[in-house]
């Protein structure tokens, strides 16, 4: 893969965030060496990416998706990446998470791989967490909450039983196969050229078609996504004192991070969580709120945080919900921003122009992962979940490490 160097950096304490990278070339000269940093292109040649991949958990949140639609999204996930899957779907009156079930069984059985699969609301993986001593993502009935941040905070802590040091997130609704392909191997090139443990690799697209009075249309950004990152940019800008518009990924929701990154952010629940990794990277490690801890993560602090952007060249062809749902979204990351210690007054005097109000108080973050207990969440997993499964062809071939 060739992606364009990234030659713009914002830097706020211990994080860089890169401007924008192109992918320039999908599938790059396998005879040419590797050449990083100091071309104006990287060249991240293919054994490169698959090393990186084989060390990577991808993560597929799904609730109530179509089938075929799944099924197609799981055609473009790379073979070297570990599966996850974390279902929120309905079980009833027709249990649509046993047909998913089904669906990533076939797909493992022909494609000779494996998969790791639960159901978000199985009580046994709320006792798991419980019994770590993470009920925070517990709701009264000691279920695991609803939400796709709450769903993925399930993945990455799969992911890290399964022993990755990467994970990814791609979107179940995606109804281009070899737009999940490009994302996750961008993934792997920019974790490839990455110079610290601390990375995170943000999606954005060239375009978002949408049929608009009987033509399809290819629309640049997102409504939510425009509004987003006006304000992480509004945000950046006030410390650095330097206008900019690097923020281009802020509700990102196909992005990766390194495991050591993921375990040490704090990790906001439904939609607010893409947005909120900008917010919490401010907060604690940009050196600017009251709030900061960066004498808890000196390495950290030392190595650095890197944040990379990525505009694909597949466009990102996914389901139209309407507009309730991205009014939700938007009330969602705009909470959390007006009411973070990072934020200041010009952010929140244009959060409020634009609602028209003071937003309402966020739910607060889960804490950081890091404290989790993962031999007693494995352990109950293990023996109180039945929807919890891994599926691995060959069959016998392999354990994975996450049977112990
Ligand atoms: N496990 C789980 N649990 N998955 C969920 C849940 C849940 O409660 N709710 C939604 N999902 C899954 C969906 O099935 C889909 O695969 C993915 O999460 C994203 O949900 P959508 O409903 O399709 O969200 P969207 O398309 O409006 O927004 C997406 O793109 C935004 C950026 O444009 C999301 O990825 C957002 O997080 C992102 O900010
Ligand atoms: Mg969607």
């Amino acid at each position: 893969m060739r992606l364009t160097f990234p030659y713009q950096t914002d830097r706020l304490g211990a994080i860089r965030i890169y401007g924008v990278q192109h992918v320039f070339e999908l599938d790059s000269d396998p005879a040419e060496p590797e050449s990083v940093f100091g071309t104006t292109v990287s060249h991240v040649p293919t054994p490169a990416m698959i090393a990186v991949q084989r060390r990577m958990g991808v993560v597929v949140p799904c609730r109530n998706e179509r089938l075929r639609i799944l099924d197609g999204v799981l055609t473009g996930i790379p073979h070297a990446t570990q599966l996850i899957f974390v279902s929120n779907s309905d079980r009833e009156p027709v249990d649509r998470f046993m047909m998913e079930c089904d669906t990533i069984e076939r797909f493992c059985r022909y494609s000779r791989r494996s998969a790791v699969i639960v159901h978000q609301r199985d009580p046994g993986l709320g006792k798991a967490f419980a019994a770590a001593g993470f009920p925070h993502l517990l709701d009264e009935d000691g279920l695991v909450k609803h939400g796709k941040g709450e769903g993925m905070i399930v993945g990455i802590v799969l992911a890290l039983l399964a022993g990755k040091d990467y994970v990814g997130f791609v979107d179940a609704d995606n109804f281009v196969p070899g737009s999940v392909n490009e994302y996750v191997r961008v993934f792997a090139a920019d974790f490839h050229l990455a110079k610290t443990r601390f990375a995170m690799v943000r999606i954005c697209w060239k375009s978002k078609p949408k049929v608009v009075d009987g033509a399809l249309f290819f629309s640049r950004w997102g409504r939510t996504s425009e509004t987003t990152n006006r304000l992480l940019n509004l945000l950046l800008a006030g410390y650095t004192g330097f206008g900019t518009d690097s923020i281009a990924t802020g509700n990102a929701g196909e992005h990766a991070l390194t495991m050591e990154l993921a375990l040490r952010l704090r990790l906001a629940g439904g939609f607010a969580i893409e947005p909120f990794q900008f917010i919490d990277l401010f907060e604690r490690f940009g050196g600017v709120a009251k709030a900061t801890a960066p004498q808890e993560h000196p390495d950290l602090m030392k190595e650095g945080v890197q944040v990379f952007q990525v505009e694909t060249a597949n466009p990102h062809f996914h389901e139209d919900r309407g507009s309730d749902h991205l009014e939700g979204m938007v009330a969602a990351s705009l909470g959390a921003l007006y009411h973070s210690p990072a934020a200041n007054a010009q952010v929140r005097s244009a959060i409020e122009e634009l609602v028209g109000s003071t937003p309402a108080l966020p739910e607060p973050p889960y804490p950081p992962l890091s404290g989790l207990d993962v031999t007693a969440f494995q352990s109950v997993l293990l023996e109180h979940a039945p929807t919890f499964s891994q599926v691995v062809f060959p069959e016998g071939s392999e354990t994975l490490p996450i049977a112990g």
